[in-house]
């Protein structure tokens, strides 16, 4: 069992979305996904409307994903720790105990545009207009992390 971890700050915009594309991507019996956030602000929360109802425009249900926050013990359950932005990845990084722990953590951006360190722009104060660009993104991201571990 393979097991990914999607991160953002809130865990109600970005990760759910990385968390729901790539599941769709991805054969349950081989991979676990999940996501978590940063903070602890929407804890138990769904995901933001905004980007619940993107997710629907693209055939993919989010809506019973709950935020968490992240914890040392993820970095023990997880393989890849994929984060959206450069804080994440500071935020992250910091808690890792060792080398191992610290290599499971990757920008998911870098997967696009490699060792660019691209961040995914935080869509919560805009406009709607900004979780269609944060889905793109997204979806092409996954699409090939999907094709790299399966
Ligand atoms: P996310 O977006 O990190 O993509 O879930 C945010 C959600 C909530 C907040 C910030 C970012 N907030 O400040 O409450």
């Amino acid at each position: 069992m393979i097991k990914i971890l999607m991160v953002c700050l809130g865990n109600i915009c970005r990760s759910p979305l990385a968390e729901g594309i790539l599941k769709s991507k991805m054969n349950p019996q081989n991979f676990l996904i999940d996501s978590a956030g940063t903070a602890a602000y929407h804890k138990g929360n769904a995901p933001d409307k905004r980007s619940i109802e993107v997710a629907r425009k693209y055939g993919i249900n989010i809506a019973d994903q709950k935020a968490r926050k992240f914890t040392i013990k993820d970095f023990d359950t997880f393989n890849y720790i994929f984060v959206m932005d450069d804080r994440n990845y500071q935020d992250i990084l910091m808690l890792a105990r060792n080398q191992k722990e610290e290599s499971k953590v990757q920008m998911i951006l870098n997967e696009i545009h490699p060792t660019q360190n691209l961040s995914v722009p935080d869509p919560y104060y805009g406009a709607n207009q900004g979780f269609e660009h944060v889905y793109t993104m997204l979806e092409e991201a996954c699409e090939i992390i999907a094709n790299k571990l399966s």
